[in-house]
Formats: C-alpha cells, sequence, structure tokens
C-alpha cells in the first residue's frame, strides 16, 4: 500500500493540532464544514433528535444517508487548501470523539498512472479507504491537485482511459455512502472549472479558499514573529506592501509570506545579526506575489 500513499497519518495528531494553531481564519472554514457534515457523522444522533423534537423519525433523517461525503477545497495555490485539510481531518476526530487515519494518494504514483493504470490506482485507494474505516474510526482520503484525476470528461483531448478512471472515481464516490460518515473524502483543486461536474454536482461542500486581505496579513506578520516586537504600524506598513494595491492587484499568498518572505529575511540576518524591520522590508521588495493559476 505503500506506493499508492505519500502518507497514512493517524488522528488524532498533536502535529498538526499544533500546526493548526498558526492558520489564520481557521475556525470558520472548520465551523461551516463540521455543521454541514455532522448531518452524515452523527446518523443516531440525528435519530434521537426527531423523536424528542418531533415524536417520530421524520423521512429526511434516513434520506440524509443518500449525501456524499465529499468536500472539495479549491483556490488560488498557496492559500492553505493542504494544510487545512488535514487540519479539518483532525478537528473533525476531536471533536467526535474518535479516531481516524488521514490517508493521502500519492502524486507520484498519480503521474505513472497516466498511462492507463489511474482507474486501478483510484480502485486500490478506496479499497484501503474503506478497510481503514471502523466504527470508532473514521478514514480521511485527500485526492490533492484533483483536477489532474478529476478532470471534466467533456474535453475532447481526453483519453479513454482517463475517462474511464474519473468514471470509478465518480462510482467510488456514491459507494462512500455505505459507510455512512465513516470515510470522508477531499479533492483540493486550483482549477475548479476543470473539475467534472458530476463531481462538482456530489461535493456537500465547496470551500473557497483566497489569499489574504489586509487583516489576515496583519496577523500572519504577528503570528510568525511573535517576540519580534514590530510596532502596530510597521505590522501595518508590511501588510500594506504584500497587498493587491501595491502589486499590480494581486496581493501575496499565505504561503508567499510565510515560505519566502520571511525565511529570505531570516536567511539575509543568520547568524551574524538579528531580525530588522528593515531587512523584512527590502526581502519584501524584491520578492513578487506568486502568479494566479487560471
Ligand atoms: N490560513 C493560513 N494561515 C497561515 N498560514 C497559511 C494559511 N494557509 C496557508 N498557509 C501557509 O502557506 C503554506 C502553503 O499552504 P498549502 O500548501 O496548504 O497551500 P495550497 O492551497 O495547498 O497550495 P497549492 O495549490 O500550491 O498546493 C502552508 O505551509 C502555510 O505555511
Ligand atoms: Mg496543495
Amino acid at each position: 500500500m505503500e506506493s499508492i500513499f505519500d502518507n497514512i497519518t493517524e488522528l488524532p495528531n498533536s502535529g498538526i493540532q499544533e500546526r493548526t494553531k498558526s492558520l489564520i481564519g481557521f475556525d470558520k472554514k472548520f465551523d461551516r464544514i463540521f455543521s454541514n457534515l455532522k448531518l452524515l457523522l452523527d446518523q443516531e444522533g440525528l435519530v434521537a433528535w426527531s423523536k424528542k423534537f418531533h415524536k417520530t423519525e421524520l423521512p429526511i433523517i434516513g434520506q440524509l444517508k443518500e449525501k456524499y461525503p465529499l468536500i472539495i477545497l479549491a483556490g488560488d495555490a498557496g492559500t492553505g487548501k493542504t494544510v487545512s485539510a488535514e487540519a479539518i481531518a483532525d478537528r473533525m476526530v476531536r471533536e467526535l470523539n474518535k479516531e481516524g487515519f488521514f490517508l493521502k494518494l500519492s502524486t507520484r504514483v498519480r503521474g505513472e498512472g497516466l498511462h492507463g493504470q489511474m482507474g486501478n490506482l483510484v480502485n486500490d485507494a478506496f479499497a484501503e479507504l474503506k478497510k481503514q474505516a471502523g466504527k470508532r474510526r473514521v478514514a480521511f482520503l485527500l485526492i490533492d491537485e484533483a483536477d489532474a484525476i478529476a478532470s471534466t470528461r467533456s474535453t475532447l483531448q481526453m483519453h479513454q482511459e482517463e475517462k474511464a478512471a474519473v468514471n470509478t472515481l465518480i462510482q467510488k464516490i456514491d459507494e462512500m455512502r455505505e459507510l455512512q460518515g465513516r470515510a470522508i473524502l477531499f479533492m483540493s483543486t486550483n482549477r475548479l472549472h476543470f473539475i467534472d461536474e458530476a463531481i462538482i454536482r456530489r461535493a456537500s461542500i465547496i470551500l473557497e479558499f483566497d489569499r489574504p486581505d489586509k487583516e489576515e496579513r496583519m496577523q500572519l506578520f504577528e503570528k510568525s514573529l511573535t517576540g519580534f516586537a514590530l510596532k502596530i504600524n510597521e505590522l501595518e506598513e508590511l501588510a500594506e506592501l504584500t497587498g493587491p494595491e501595491r502589486n499590480n492587484g494581486l496581493g501575496f499568498s499565505f504561503s508567499d509570506i510565510r515560505l519566502r518572505v520571511l525565511p529570505e529575511a531570516i536567511a539575509a540576518s543568520y547568524p551574524t545579526h538579528g531580525l530588522t524591520y528593515k531587512t523584512i522590508k527590502d526581502v519584501m521588495f524584491k520578492i513578487k506575489p506568486s502568479p494566479k493559476i487560471v
């Protein structure tokens, strides 16, 4: 199985929990997903709720099983789709007081799979997902950069094998419903318009990810530099300089700031002197926001 998955993480996981704390705007995203998915995850609770308040099991309760356990994470590069998938899974098992597994489909194998193996790969991945899902255990599968595997079947260039793989994927998403909330599928993409319509239709929720706004950029600098006494007007200036107004209409992404600007500022200082506000600013002028993916 090792070859199909990049990693298999047991949940809850303290490393993921720790990383989640550094994510800006996470709670809001999580609440939205959780309030949507709890209808799927807690059938017994729903039956009890219905009997308590309506003296009967409303038909809709049973029909909720027809919902698909699919979450699509869509948005530009570096906006947190991949980190959030793990973070959501971790928080979800904590809220439900359960254990879980997080499986990430390997992109490497998918590359090889392009020559007709994709359908088998999808089959194997879902077989493993089903195996991992148990009564007290929720199994999560992340298909990252899903446009590579789930692109719309209507394009003419698409090979027969690739179309077959998309069909298999749809069929597997349908079958996942039998697991009644014990397995959840995440698909991330920065090209939502490439994803097959039948898959989009099945998504229980499409979560949109954006580049940070000014307030979020300020929080990002503050969270990453806690202990380095930045004044409020300096934080504000950093947020402004990384915003769309100062960068031809496209601001810095979360990862541009956290994985490029700040590391470069550190590199320019370490080991001879400490970080200064000026160093951060100088580095920032040399770096451009990553281009938008269309
Ligand atoms: N909400 C956030 N708050 C703070 N940092 C964030 C946030 N979202 C993303 N980051 C930072 O950006 C980095 C990149 O995030 P991630 O890899 O999840 O982006 P992505 O949307 O999956 O991008 P891609 O489409 O290129 O795969 C993370 O490692 C993290 O440091
Ligand atoms: Mg990603």
